[in-house]
């Protein structure tokens, strides 16, 4: 059996555990669980946003744009190599719901002779209703998975699930609906910061992600989207902002877009959000996504290891290659253990119907943290299972 011996060890050998002290920890009693979900505040992002604020805006007022505007590309440009993009093909604006908007409409802007868009029915909700949405207007149609792809113009889809943790095998998929003659539009939102996913290599042209969870960039931190740059120059988006033309300040009577990521931008950006995402990502730029996603696999294996020992079901994936940040334990009374593990002080998170997530956001969960809050899980579980109303006396009071 696994003792929490055990994990104080794996706590002391981790390479990685200095990165928790970047973080505030307001009350260490906390076992934080859900950084999958929002990650933690980064101390230097107070700071800062503080010296943004105070430097930037209050003594520079609106001269500080000089250095504001291009900041969606330089944040961006940040971020590139923690996904395996270039310079130039990432821009961080807006949130992942109105990027995904943006690239769905332009991929099937460049397929107009097909009418279908692919998701799974299990999809995240978002996704499913940004994709009904466009369907609905524009006169096309969604099919649910991705099996028949022959006449399908654009396929949406998560490289981690968001309840299983299951991960994609992106290569193989964006070959396999290439030859079908099919775009995807992938979506990172659960894999940024966490899995070393390589859009370049594995010939990814599309994709959407937030940096509010593993990259720690702050609640309502813009999402990002990548085009490769192959496709840049043929790219029409359908919202036509000022800041995606290429000439923003003549103020002209038509819309031009810029020839290069740019034209994705909309309106005036968040600053303070950009300044918070930027924190997030360059701590997770200085941890390297090589040295995260092993820690990933560690946790995500130690985690899976315990619940085994401990009698918990889980739905993710054994293979660590097929494998995301998070572990779910899937139980019946799911909905009624989260609030009852946030009581004692173990946040984690309940998805529709009876899944538990296990967030392990390596630059700030320790293997103590998944070693207890699991074994909390398994006590309390045993509880609700050996209490009278579930011991099937009154079915009524179930
Ligand atoms: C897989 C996935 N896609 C999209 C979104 C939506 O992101 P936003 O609310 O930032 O637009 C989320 C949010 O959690 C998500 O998990």
């Amino acid at each position: 059996m696994t003792s929490r011996i055990d994990a104080i060890a794996l706590d002391r050998a981790d390479p990685l555990a200095s990165f928790r002290d970047e973080f505030l920890v307001t009350d260490p009693a906390v076992i934080y669980l859900d950084g999958n979900s929002l990650g933690m505040t980064p101390a230097r992002t107070v700071t800062r946003i503080h010296e943004v604020v105070t430097g930037e805006w209050a003594s520079g007022l609106i001269g500080s744009w000089d250095r504001w505007l291009d900041m969606p590309q330089r944040v961006g440009d940040r971020l590139a190599p923690l996904i395996g993009a270039a310079p130039g093909e990432v821009v961080v604006h807006d949130s992942t719901t109105v990027n995904l908007y943006q690239l769905v409409h332009a991929a099937l802007a460049l397929r107009t002779d097909r009418t279908v868009i692919a998701i799974d029915a299990g999809e995240f909700p978002t996704d499913r209703y940004v994709v009904q949405g466009i369907a609905d207007a524009t006169g096309r149609t969604v099919r649910d998975g991705f099996v028949e792809l022959g006449d399908v113009a654009v396929v949406v889809r998560s490289v981690v699930d968001y309840r299983t943790a299951a991960v994609v095998d992106v290569a193989a998929e964006t070959a396999r609906a290439r030859a079908a003659g099919a775009l995807v539009v992938w979506d990172l939102a659960h894999a940024a910061g966490v899995l070393a996913v390589d859009l370049g290599a594995a010939g990814a042209e599309l994709a959407v992600g937030c940096s509010y969870k593993f990259l720690n960039g702050g609640p309502g931190a813009p999402g990002w989207s990548y085009v490769a740059a192959a496709l840049q120059p043929h790219l029409r988006q359908p919202i036509w902002g000022w800041f995606a033309h290429v000439d923003q300040f003549a103020m002209g009577p038509t819309f031009a877009p810029r020839p290069d990521i740019g034209r994705l931008l909309l309106g005036t950006p968040s600053i303070l959000a950009l300044t918070a995402a930027d924190e997030g990502i360059a701590l997770s730029a200085r941890a390297g996504i090589l040295e995260i996603s092993a820690k990933a696999d560690a946790l995500t294996a130690f985690a899976l290891r315990l619940c085994d020992e401990l009698g918990l079901a889980t739905s993710t994936p054994r293979d660590p290659a097929r494998r995301g940040g998070h572990v779910a334990v899937v139980h019946d009374d799911a909905r009624t253990l989260v609030p009852a593990l946030a009581a004692r002080c173990v946040i984690t998170d309940f998805r529709e119907p009876d899944v538990i997530r296990i967030g392990c956001s390596p630059l700030t969960t320790r293997f103590t943290d998944v070693y207890d809050g699991l074994v909390l899980i398994a006590q309390l579980a045993a509880d609700s299972s050996s209490s009278p109303a579930d011991a099937g006396t009154d079915p009524a009071q179930r």
